[in-house]
């Protein structure tokens, strides 16, 4: 392991170029295999949006992290997860998608093991009972499932709302006054990139590439268009005052109002923001490794990270607002999804570069403190 990257003192950035990780962890399938086992169902990653389990009975089971899961919402009204694995000889109990546990009981499709929606194996089909099988011992495996924002957030590792809460609540605390549990999705787009989950989030982590990637976002956030991501990645930060032009201060450029194509918020301001929420144009939520949430003045936008295979994942962006805010989902979205697709290509020609012969490791410079801290965190977990 590397010692911590050395910070720079006064502003945010790296004291001295580190190298970036090794080249052979980008696409890798025993390297990929080691993340998901080490990473990834090892912590809180985000499921499902809350809708799919609004009602009892509601279940959703899908795929995540090498897993198949199954979340459900039982008849007293509590969110429960399990490995969508039957503990007969492991089939799997439901199919993909949204539905409903009948009579809350779970029944295998294969030989009709039947557990209720706490787990409990109940009966063994028309298997008889024989010497050295213990009904008590054969229950789902549980996962620990929690819900914030209107997302559900699954944990192969256990833990309960309030762990997650532990975990989570100085990360999300900044979107409190955008109360994303009461916005409803206006739009929801899904991107497939040929590339590693981790590159994702070294490309979310730092504003180097914007001036070059994203031209239309760094006019609209001009401190963007200096590669830099805030006010206080600049060395001279402290000069500025709350006033000075909005390329030193991180603020949407003068007179526009949200991440729209024309810089117009695309409904109203949210009842719950400080004028100060509203001028700072976009604040971050961030729950590695499976999610971010990014509100502005009148909307916010959720992107949860999904790792499909080795050097493939797949971003799942919802736009979220006020249900009767009379949104233009689809209009509201062209602006990121504009940004996105442009952030999925630099991706991709990363991950192509990286698996060129005889690359090896790249170096992190001054504005990539968010990489190495990123970095520090994948290899603590590995
Ligand atoms: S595998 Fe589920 S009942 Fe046999
Ligand atoms: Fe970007």
């Amino acid at each position: 392991m590397e010692r911590a990257a050395e910070r720079a003192e006064g502003f945010n950035g790296l004291k001295r170029a580190i190298a970036s990780l090794t080249a052979a962890w980008y696409g890798d399938p025993a390297q990929h295999q080691r993340e998901m086992g080490a990473i990834w169902r090892k912590g809180w990653v985000a499921f499902t949006r809350a809708e799919a389990l609004a009602a009892p009975g509601a279940r959703f089971s899908g795929a995540i992290a090498g897993m198949n899961v199954l979340a459900l919402r039982d008849g007293a009204g509590a969110l429960r997860a399990f490995h969508n694995v039957c503990r007969h000889r492991g089939a799997e109990l439901c199919p993909e998608g949204a539905g409903r546990v009948e009579s809350g009981r779970i029944s295998c499709p294969y030989h009709d093991w039947t557990y209720a929606e706490d787990g409990r194996l109940l009966a063994t089909g028309k298997a008889r009972a024989v010497e050295g099988f213990d009904r008590a011992g054969h229950g789902l495996v549980p996962l620990g499932v929690a819900e914030w924002g209107g997302f559900v957030f699954v944990n192969a590792a256990g833990g309960g709302q309030g762990d997650f809460e532990a975990e989570h609540a100085s990360a999300v605390a900044p979107l409190a006054p955008w109360r994303p549990g009461a916005l409803a999705p206006v739009h929801a787009e899904t991107i497939d990139i040929e590339g590693d989950w981790k590159l994702f989030w070294e490309n979310f982590n730092e504003c180097l590439h914007c001036p070059g990637v994203h031209p239309a976002l760094s006019a609209l956030v001009p401190i963007y268009g200096r590669g830099i991501m805030e006010r206080e990645d600049d060395p001279a930060w402290r000069g500025h005052g709350p006033d000075a032009p909005s390329a030193l201060t991180g603020r949407l450029r003068e007179g526009a109002e949200s991440w729209t194509e024309d810089g117009r918020a695309a409904g109203p301001r949210l009842p719950g923001l400080s004028d100060e929420d509203a001028a700072r144009g976009q604040t971050y939520a961030v729950i590695l490794p499976s999610f971010f949430m990014v509100g502005h003045l009148d909307h916010a936008r959720a992107v949860r990270v999904l790792p499909l295979e080795p050097g493939r994942t797949r971003l799942e962006a919802t736009w979220l607002a006020p249900p009767d805010a009379g949104i233009d989902g689809a209009a509201l979205a062209a602006f990121a999804r504009r940004v996105m697709a442009e952030d999925a290509a630099a991706c991709e020609g990363n991950q192509r570069g990286l698996r060129a012969a005889p690359f090896e490791a790249g170096v992190l410079m001054q504005e990539e403190y968010e990489i190495a801290a990123f970095h520090e965190w994948v290899r603590a977990r590995l």
